[in-house]
């Protein structure tokens, strides 16, 4: 028998996943390429799963990034339901639960991230949900039917955008965060409050600085008691509290790690044959100098291409502006930058009229800014932002009606 030709082996197949393959192919990669996926759906996008897929406004297929005959036109194994459990670093092999090992010459790595789960009794009650996967939500849907009234247990994209569409689709909604304002690791106070207060209005019951003790009921989920000791009934509870890196396989393979896969600016590890992008990663962000760990469509669909690039000898190192965004209810909040760490916001267009941008400053640097259906305003902040404009508090009120000025003027100069 004689062994198969080592190429390139990515382990998942999510945004990254599946955007490292391709990349590597459109770079001219030209040995075999295998995606090793534990889902068994052909890569799909995962954002609308908590919006347009779980009110029920697009059907599984329409969340496929492509066709599966388009990855055996690219000369991509996509392997699904084929988990790896193993690296030979040594040895070059990669062993699935299946018990194949499978020879590398690159590898990389796009496990994601997967959720944090509730610590506290009756978190194993039937009826206590996640949102993650596609299989995720079709168990969210198959229960919505008998469902009166959903807990929602952590106020952040996932939590809030779960409730819009839960709250949309008729269901009572109560929502619980830990902390004193909503989605706090993304956004500033007054986006926050603004949140708030709209979900309230939307008939959402919110409580803020309120944790939960416990999970109520017999054979399945009938309520929860908050952390002030008070009872609330619920059918069903979608637990939101954040997500941790994917990256066992990595450190039990010696990879450097440290909340997260630890790469460099073009997606390597601590071994040069070895790669990662996405979810599990942490690096040195080009455009702030500090390591970070983001969880968006954005940075795994950037770092891909990256990583892509690399493998097929055409190395270019990352240096995308972060980006990210979330659908609640019919407000579309658009976010650029890492803007944790400002000490001041200021406010253009209008919250009365729903539709306003939030820019962020720390000092005298520009940080980033956060639109609510201001796409104009996102789109010019974006541009200002991947071209490390130094944008002045002075200059932004003056142009807070045609930012898109601001980006013409810096095309010209
Ligand atoms: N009780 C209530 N709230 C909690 C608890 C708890 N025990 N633990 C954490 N929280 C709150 C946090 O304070 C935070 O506001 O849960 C929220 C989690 O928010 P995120 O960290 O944004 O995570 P999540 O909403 O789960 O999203 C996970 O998936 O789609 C992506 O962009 C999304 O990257 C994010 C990831």
């Amino acid at each position: 028998m004689t062994e198969a030709t080592a190429g390139l082996v990515v382990i998942g197949g999510s945004h990254a996943g599946h955007q490292i393959a391709i990349a590597a192919r459109n770079a001219g990669y030209e040995k075999p390429v295998t995606i090793l996926s534990d889902e068994d759906t052909a890569p799909y996008q995962r954002p609308p799963l908590s919006k347009a897929y779980l009110l029920g406004k697009v059907d599984a297929e329409a969340l496929l990034f492509r066709p599966v005959a388009y990855y055996e036109g690219q000369g991509i194994d996509l392997r699904l339901g084929a988990p790896a459990i193993s690296i030979d670093r040594p040895g070059k092999t990669v062993t699935t639960a299946a018990g194949e090992a499978i020879p590398y010459e690159k590898l990389a790595l796009a496990t994601g991230a997967r959720v944090r789960e509730i610590p506290i009794p009756g978190a194993d009650l039937p009826g206590v949900h996640y949102i993650r996967t596609l299989a995720d939500i079709d168990g969210v849907a198959a229960e919505l039917d008998r469902v009166e009234t959903v807990l929602v247990v952590g106020g952040g994209f996932i939590g809030l955008e779960a409730a819009a569409a839960l709250r949309v689709l008729g269901k009572k909604v109560l929502v619980v965060e830990a902390l004193d304002r909503l989605m706090a690791r993304g956004v500033g106070q007054t986006i926050s409050d603004y949140f708030a207060d709209y979900h309230r209005a939307q008939g959402v019951d919110l409580r803020l600085s309120t944790g939960v003790q416990a999970l109520t009921g017999g054979e399945r989920l009938s309520g929860a008691r908050l952390g002030d000791g008070s009872e609330v009934q619920a059918e069903l509870a979608i637990i939101g509290i954040g997500v941790l890196p994917n990256e066992e396989l990595a450190s039990a393979a010696g990879l450097d790690c440290d909340n997260g896969v630890l790469v460099d600016q073009f997606g390597t590890t601590s071994d040069p044959d070895i790669f990662a992008a996405g979810d599990c990663t942490r690096f040195v962000h080009p455009f702030t100098g500090e390591p970070v760990r983001l969880e968006s469509v954005q940075n795994a669909s950037d770092q891909a291409r990256t990583v892509g690039a690399a493998i097929a000898g055409k190395p270019s190192a990352y240096d995308a502006a972060p980006w990210f965004w979330s659908d609640q209810f019919d407000l579309k909040l658009q976010m650029v930058g890492l803007t944790q760490g400002h000490d001041r916001e200021v406010l253009i267009g209008s919250q009365a009229e729903n539709a306003f941008s939030v820019f962020y400053f720390g000092g005298e640097t520009w940080l980033g800014a956060d639109s609510v259906n201001r796409a104009g305003d996102h789109m010019a902040a974006r541009r200002l932002y991947q071209q490390r404009y130094p944008l002045t508090e002075a200059e932004l009120r003056e142009n807070a009606d045609n930012l898109k000025g601001l980006v013409k003027a810096l095309r010209k100069g």
